[in-house]
């Protein structure tokens, strides 16, 4: 059987995009099988990718129209004013001519959670030993509140038509930004205490847009006022520089909230420099100081000038 086809853009009043034309000087066209639900919406430009396969003695037309709408298993809330999931269509070669134009029985095969945005059956291609091998270049990637185009490919698995992630592809994820915030709070005596009480509305208020529960974000506070020089340099004994609430020891923004509103203001004077050495010396003792995957943040409330801010330039550096 000798077939051959031409790519041809259909620009004429019928809205479905790309054909195939299975004829020579007739006209017969393979047309996409969901045209009668996409008549209200933009063509599906079926044709735009094609190749041809065969299964034993059976052989079918792979047929993309990255521009159709499918609504199968499709994660509708990740992009929602990109419509086309995109189609990859298998059409037996078989029942193509049986009637004019053509009306060709076409399974999808697309991958699972095809999604909007993915115009899938852009490019199709066969390995050499006969597996398909389908991209979505634009294919999207929500990682909370951002937007990613890393592409994928899927390639079929061992002819059985059941698609994997290609192996690049699959290492597309979303990267988990931990996150380990130290509120050091200034509990000196100019700060006063309806200030102190407002610090640590703030706190909580800051605190609360984090998700703790999970462990992705660890907080923690510190209030500091009065250094005892005299006394050495032991935390234990350095009561006026004081962790409140020990770095990721609480995961619930309620308990949080509570403690931090059991804080009981110090006010006494401001030792900055010496809370910021503190603080890092926490950091030091956490669990996650050496994981460069996790970004160490101090939020740092003062009303001002510090008692030690001769030692400021050292210890913030
Ligand atoms: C391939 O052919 C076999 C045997 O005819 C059939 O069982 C199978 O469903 C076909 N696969 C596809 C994807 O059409
Ligand atoms: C769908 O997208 C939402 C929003 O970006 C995301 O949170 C969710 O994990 C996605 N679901 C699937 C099944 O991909
Ligand atoms: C078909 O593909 C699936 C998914 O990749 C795989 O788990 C399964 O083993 C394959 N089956 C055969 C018969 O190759
Ligand atoms: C702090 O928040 C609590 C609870 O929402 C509220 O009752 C209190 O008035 C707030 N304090 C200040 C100083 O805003
Ligand atoms: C803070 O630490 C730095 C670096 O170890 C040190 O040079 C500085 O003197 C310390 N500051 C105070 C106030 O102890």
């Amino acid at each position: 059987m000798l077939i051959l086809l031409i790519l041809s853009l259909d620009l004429g009043f019928c809205s479905w995009g790309y054909n195939l034309d299975t004829g020579v000087g007739a006209f017969r066209y393979i047309v996409s099988p969901r045209q009668s639900t996409l008549l209200s919406e933009s063509p599906s430009f079926f044709g735009y990718s094609f190749k041809i396969i065969k299964n034993g003695t059976e052989t079918s037309f792979i047929i993309g129209a990255p521009k159709a709408i499918t609504f199968t298993n499709g994660n509708e809330s990740c992009a929602p004013d990109l419509k086309a999931t995109g189609d990859l269509l298998e059409c037996p070669v078989s029942n193509l001519f049986a009637s004019t134009p053509a009306n060709p029985t076409c399974n999808s095969r697309n991958p699972p959670g095809t999604q909007r945005g993915d115009a899938f059956g852009q490019s199709v291609d066969l390995s050499p030993d006969g597996n398909l091998l389908a991209c979505s270049p634009g294919k999207l990637q929500c990682c909370s509140s951002a937007v990613y185009l890393p592409g994928y490919c899927y390639n079929e698995d061992n002819h059985n038509r059941s698609w994997m992630e290609d192996v690049k592809s699959s290492q597309n994820h979303c990267l988990s930004i931990q996150l380990d915030l130290m509120f050091v709070l200034d509990g000196s005596e100019s700060v006063t205490i309806s200030n102190f009480e407002l610090v640590k509305n703030w706190t909580i208020d800051v605190a609360s847009s984090f998700d703790i529960g999970s462990g992705l974000t660890k907080i923690g506070v510190i209030q500091y006022s009065h250094y005892w020089e005299e006394l050495g340099s032991s935390d234990t004994i350095q009561t006026y520089i004081k962790t409140e609430i020990p770095l990721g020891s609480i995961k619930s923004q309620a308990k949080f909230a509570a403690q931090v509103r059991k804080i009981r203001y110090h006010q006494f004077s401001t030792f900055t420099a010496h809370a910021i050495n503190k603080t890092i010396r926490d950091f030091q003792n956490s669990a996650r100081w050496n994981d460069a995957n996790t970004r160490k943040v101090i939020i740092l409330l003062t009303d001002g000038r510090s008692s030690d801010f001769e030692y400021l330039p050292y210890s913030a550096a």
